[in-house]
């Protein structure tokens, strides 16, 4: 699921790359254009679940806007159906929050008598190019809460990569700590996008304040406004710099750097 989707779509390519045959569940599978069998899936339809029979593993994630009950709902479908293991997609730190759907999830995983592997990742390089493009794009900022704080944001290729590996087995019961290779804080991500770019693209450090009240007038939605403070609050006091080898020490090659993720997207800024 979630082929579509960022990380979803580097693994299913990943896998296909790696010879595995792929079957991608999706809501409109009539658009799908990317490598596989293309079959419907909704997570919030339980009569599409059966999009599952015949599936040896199940890359999950957990699309926002959907809920834990409907993720639940499809465990115990993916394990009756003889899904024998589950690569869930959850969040860096998601062992130390019990609040949060992607810890949730993982116990309802834990608890399934099934395979499970999880990837919690830290952010992903990906936001930059698309919930912050326009600001970038448009006005040459990156518009974000995070103070000096360092985040340890990770390529959604590398993330996929792992995903496939997983989803070939070898990986049951490990949760993976999957980050880049460095934490810049966000004045040093704005000097790389600056220097990729060839314009000056800066870090404007909005307060807290600052960041709600423009991000409502610029019309973005309050709930995601409130969700991407709670979001940059965690870096803003230096929880989100923990860098790990974990993508290096499974692929056998480093991390991809903030650097060549920037060269390779330059596109969607221009
Ligand atoms: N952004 C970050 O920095 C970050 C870091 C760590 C973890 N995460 C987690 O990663 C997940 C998002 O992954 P992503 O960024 O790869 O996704 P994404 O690019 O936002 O794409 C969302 C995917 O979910 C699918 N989807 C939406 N509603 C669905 C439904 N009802 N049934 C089936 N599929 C549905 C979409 O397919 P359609 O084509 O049908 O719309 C699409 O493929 C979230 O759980 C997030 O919390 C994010």
């Amino acid at each position: 699921m979630g082929a579509s989707g960022r990380v979803g779509g580097a693994a299913a390519q990943s896998l296909a790359d790696n010879g595995a045959a792929v079957r991608v569940g999706l809501r409109t599978p009539e658009k799908w254009t990317g490598p596989g069998a293309a079959v419907h899936f909704d997570l919030a339809d339980a009569a599409t679940y059966s999009a599952l029979s015949g599936c040896a593993a199940l890359f999950l994630m957990w699309p926002p806007g959907t809920t834990t009950a409907q993720v639940g709902a499809l465990i115990e479908a993916a394990r009756s159906q003889g899904v024998r293991r589950v690569v869930f997609l959850s969040i860096l730190g998601a062992e130390k929050v019990p609040v949060l759907p992607h810890r949730q999830m993982e116990k309802l995983l834990m608890a399934s008598g099934g395979e499970w592997t999880f990837l919690r990742a830290s952010y992903f390089m990906q936001n930059l190019s698309t919930t912050h493009r326009d600001d970038i794009r448009l006005r040459d900022e990156i518009f974000l809460p995070a103070g000096q704080g360092r985040t340890s944001m990770v390529d959604v290729l590398d993330v996929g990569e792992v995903a496939a590996l997983a989803l070939q087995g070898g990986h049951a019961e490990r949760a993976y700590d999957l980050t880049g290779p460095a934490a810049p804080n966000y004045f040093e991500v704005a000097q790389v996008l600056s220097d990729g770019l060839g314009r000056s693209v800066r870090y404007t450090d909005p307060s807290p304040l600052a960041f709600v009240r423009l991000g409502l007038k610029r019309g973005v939605p309050p709930s995601f406004v409130l969700f991407m403070l709670a979001e940059y609050t965690v870096a803003r006091l230096g929880r989100a710099g923990r860098v790990t080898r974990t993508v290096e020490e499974l692929l056998g090659r480093p991390a991809n750097d903030l650097r060549a993720f920037v060269q390779r997207e330059l596109v969607a800024w221009r």
